[in-house]
């Protein structure tokens, strides 16, 4: 069974998705432990409700941000895992750690990269007037939010939506597409080369599998 570690820092509904996939076999793996650097992350119970580890290190225990992240590596590779999750993590990681999971570490975040990389995505389609927002799943690479795409989900944004409207509309959509590439990398039909997502043996185009 291929093994996944997830790290969250809040409600974990995409771990949720996540669990939920494994479980109805949508994903031919499991989830063997989540790491959050938030005690309280609700994610955190989700897991344990699940049966599965859970581990919470303090970011305040350590120095810096490389010191945090060696100690999360050493901690999360006893678990040998096939591939590392980020799933609403909200902390930077070191170039150290992005170099050792380099090829099975990804991420989803909340707009249609390279649009809006960074914090408030929903807001700051709002206020752009923009007529659509979405989620992108890609692979991690030292770049904040820009290693390359593997799935891209979009959604509407009405006249009159509030954050919290847009932001619903988009976390509907990741609970859908993120279990999708999890099952594509644990089947082996996705893979990244010298930074390029590759499925079914063809690269994808800059904005992944499902581009217009
Ligand atoms: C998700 O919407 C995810 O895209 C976003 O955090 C949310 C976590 O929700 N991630 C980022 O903003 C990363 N830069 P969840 O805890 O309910 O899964």
């Amino acid at each position: 069974m291929k093994k996944i570690v997830v790290l969250i820092s809040g409600n974990g509904s995409n771990l949720q998705s996540i669990i939920d996939a494994c479980q109805q076999n949508r994903i031919n793996g499991q989830v063997c432990a989540v790491f959050s650097n938030n005690a309280n992350a609700y994610g955190l119970q989700r897991a344990e409700y699940a049966g599965i580890p859970t581990h919470f290190l303090n970011p305040k225990e350590y120095s810096n941000r490389a010191d945090y992240d060696l100690a999360l590596l050493t901690a999360l590779d006893r678990y040998q895992p096939d591939l590392v999750v980020l799933a609403g993590y909200m902390r930077i990681l070191s170039p150290g750690f992005v170099q050792h999971y380099r090829g099975r570490l990804i991420n989803i975040h909340p707009s249609l990269l390279p649009k809006y990389p960074g914090l408030h995505t929903h807001r700051k389609a709002i206020e752009n007037g923009d007529q659509e927002h979405g989620t992108s799943v890609h692979f991690v690479t030292e770049e904040l939010d820009g290693g390359p795409i593997v799935l891209q989900a979009k959604v509407p944004i009405f006249a009159g939506d509030q954050e919290e409207d847009v932001i619903r509309r988009v976390q509907t959509q990741e609970h859908n597409i993120y279990p999708l590439v999890i099952g594509w990398f644990l089947n082996e039909r996705l893979r990244m080369d010298d930074n390029i997502a590759i499925m079914d043996g063809k690269i994808l185009p800059p904005q992944g599998y499902a581009s217009e």
